[in-house]
């Protein structure tokens, strides 16, 4: 099976990467992140690795008035229109100190080697008491051996690496970025035996939290 870095691999993945969950995985992990981006009131809402823009209606839902999706492969962005879209890479946000009280970043925090630059480049961007709500593959993956892997549209399926983070290796990068965690899930499917994914909820110091009663 080939392994492909990445920018190539996600260039091929595009065309047959639907806007919605579509696998067992990602349908646990929106129903663990829907209701955090509920509680947080989100106003001004980006989200880093949008990918085909499959939380770009949930953030809407949640009610921000500006919802952009931000993202390094253009193959990606352009599967959806009608929503602010912006090509850059995650680790050197194009905007401004402060800019957004919701940050969300699903499933592309493994795409990432350095996790401490990467939180401290999200709480840059987020207003004081803002929230960042992510998501990345469970510790577990690496030491369990599985693998990510997709078909192209060819039929072929293909691996991608990612980076393991361990839980405290986020913790660490909250706590270095002025980020309080606040929540930390780890769900797992019905009857397995490891959880599939991560989800944290960091909140940025010096603010005002808004939060909706859960
Ligand atoms: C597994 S996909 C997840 C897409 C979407 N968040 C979802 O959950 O449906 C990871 C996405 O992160 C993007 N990505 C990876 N590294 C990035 C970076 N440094 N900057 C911006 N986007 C990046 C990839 O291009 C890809 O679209």
């Amino acid at each position: 099976m080939p392994r492909l870095a990445a920018d190539e691999a996600y260039a091929l993945w595009a065309p047959t990467y639907p806007p919605h969950p579509h696998n067992a995985l990602m349908r646990i992990e929106q129903d663990t992140l829907t209701p955090l981006i509920a509680a947080a009131r989100p106003v001004r809402a980006l989200d880093v690795g949008t990918g085909t823009g499959r939380y770009l209606p949930v953030l809407a839902a949640a009610g921000a008035s500006v919802v952009v999706g931000l993202d390094l492969s253009m193959a990606m962005l352009t599967r959806h229109d009608g929503t602010r879209r912006v090509q850059a890479d995650a680790r050197a946000l194009p905007f401004a100190d402060a800019t957004f009280n919701l940050i969300t970043a699903s499933l592309m925090a493994g795409d990432i080697e350095t996790l401490d630059a990467w939180v401290a480049e999200m709480s840059r961007a987020l207003t004081p008491g803002g929230h960042l709500i992510y998501s990345d593959f469970h510790p577990c993956w690496r030491r369990q051996g599985w693998r990510r892997t997709f078909r192209t549209a060819q039929g072929r399926t293909v691996e991608l690496d990612y980076h393991p983070h361990e839980m405290d290796a986020h913790l660490d990068a909250h706590a270095a970025a002025s980020l309080h965690t606040r929540v930390i899930r780890e769900p797992r499917a019905p009857g397995a035996r490891y959880p599939v994914i991560a989800a944290f909820h960091a909140v940025k110091a010096g603010g005002r939290p808004s939060f909706r009663r859960r």
